[in-house]
C-alpha cells in the first residue's frame, strides 16, 4: 500500500512514473466528455473518501473527476458533521471505520500529527490534500503543468518561488531535490524557510538560493511561482504580514526583470500579491495549471492504488 504524503518521502523515479502517465492519460482523454471514464476504468469499483477541515475548490472538484475519470467513485466528508469532529469519537477509531467503507482516503487538514495518526491506523492508501506543512499533489501537477508548457526536463529550467514560506513552498522545495532543479526564492528574511527544511535540503546536498529580494530572485527565472501571503487559518496579524511583504508583490516591472518567455503560475486562490495585469497576462498560466490537477491526481490515485502501469 502506498501513501502520497510528502514529496519528500516518495523515490524520485515513482514521481516521475505518476508525471509519464499522467501525459499519457491527458493525450487520450481528448475526445472522451467530463465524467466518461478512462479506457479499462482501472479504478473500476473502487471509494475514493475525502475529508476536508479547511475549504477547498480546485483540490475538491479534481479529486472528484480524477476518480470519475478512473471509474469509480467518491464521498465528501466534512470533520465537524463527524463524531470525530463534534461527538468525541476517537481519530483511530475513525481511521479503522473509514478504511472498512473506503479503498483511499484524501485529507485535507490544519494537522500534521492528523496526517501522521491517520496513516498509523488506516489500512487503505492516504492522500496529503493540504497540510501546514505541504501540499503535495498542488507541487507535483504543478511540475507537470511547467514540462507541458516548457517541453523540456524541469530539470533544464530555473525556478522561482516569491512568497511566503508556505505549505506550498515547502513541497515545491521538496519537488527541487527529488526533479533536481534550481531554485530561487524571494522572501522577507523574517519569512525565510524553516530550519528544518533548510537542514534536510543540505542533507541532500542540494544547494537553494534565498535572497530578501524579489529583483534577486527572479533573475534568470524561467517559471515564477507564487501564493497567497495569507494562507487558509493562518494565525498572524494579517495586516502586519502583508506590510512586510510589500516589496514581494509580483508586478510587470519585476516579471520584466526575468527571461523573456518566463511563465506565472500560482495554485490559487489569489490575495493581493499579484497584480492583476501579471495574472491576467499571457505569461500567466494558472488555468490550465489548475486544470492539470485532474490528470496528475488520476496517476497519483493509481500509484496510491497499486494500479499504475
Ligand atoms: N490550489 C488549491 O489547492 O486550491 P483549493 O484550496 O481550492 O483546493
Ligand atoms: N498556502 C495556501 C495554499 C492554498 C491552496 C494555504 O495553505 O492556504
Amino acid at each position: 500500500m502506498k501513501h502520497f504524503i510528502n514529496l519528500k518521502d516518495i523515490p524520485a523515479k515513482d514521481l516521475r512514473k505518476i508525471l509519464f502517465d499522467a501525459k499519457k492519460r491527458k493525450a487520450q482523454r481528448k475526445r472522451l466528455s467530463t465524467l466518461e471514464p478512462d479506457k479499462g476504468s482501472p479504478l473500476n469499483g473502487k471509494l475514493l473518501i475525502q475529508m476536508f477541515e479547511k475549504s477547498s475548490l480546485r483540490t475538491r472538484m479534481s479529486f472528484y473527476l480524477a476518480i470519475k475519470q478512473l471509474g469509480g467513485g467518491t464521498i465528501t466528508l466534512k470533520s465537524n458533521e463527524l463524531h470525530l469532529g463534534i461527538g468525541g469519537e476517537t481519530l483511530e477509531d475513525t481511521a479503522k471505520i473509514l478504511s472498512t467503507y473506503g479503498d483511499g482516503f484524501m485529507l485535507r487538514t490544519d494537522s500534521d500529527k492528523k496526517i501522521e495518526n491517520f496513516k498509523k491506523y488506516l489500512s487503505i492508501p492516504l492522500i496529503n490534500g493540504l497540510s501546514p506543512s505541504s501540499h503535495p499533489t498542488q507541487i507535483l501537477s504543478d511540475i507537470f503543468t511547467v514540462e507541458e508548457i516548457k517541453k523540456k526536463p524541469i530539470s533544464k529550467l530555473n525556478v522561482t518561488w516569491i512568497g511566503d514560506s508556505n505549505n506550498v513552498l515547502n513541497s515545491l522545495i521538496a519537488a527541487s531535490v527529488k526533479f533536481n532543479f534550481k531554485l530561487r526564492i524571494g522572501c522577507p528574511k523574517k519569512y525565510f524557510p524553516k530550519k528544518n527544511i533548510l537542514d534536510w535540503v543540505k542533507k541532500c546536498n542540494k544547494k537553494i538560493h534565498i535572497f530578501n529580494n524579489a529583483e534577486k530572485a527572479v533573475l534568470g527565472a524561467d517559471v515564477i511561482f507564487s501564493d497567497k501571503v495569507i494562507s487558509l487559518n493562518d494565525k498572524v496579524n494579517k495586516k502586519k504580514k502583508l506590510s512586510d511583504f510589500k516589496g514581494f508583490k509580483i508586478t510587470q516591472k519585476l516579471i520584466n526583470k526575468s527571461k523573456k518567455n518566463s511563465i506565472f503560475l500560482h495554485c490559487l486562490p489569489r490575495g493581493s500579491e499579484v497584480e492583476e495585469k501579471v495574472f491576467s497576462s499571457n505569461r500567466s498560466k494558472v488555468w490550465q495549471q489548475a486544470q492539470n490537477r485532474v490528470h496528475v491526481q488520476k496517476s497519483i490515485l493509481l500509484y496510491c492504488f497499486g494500479k499504475l502501469r
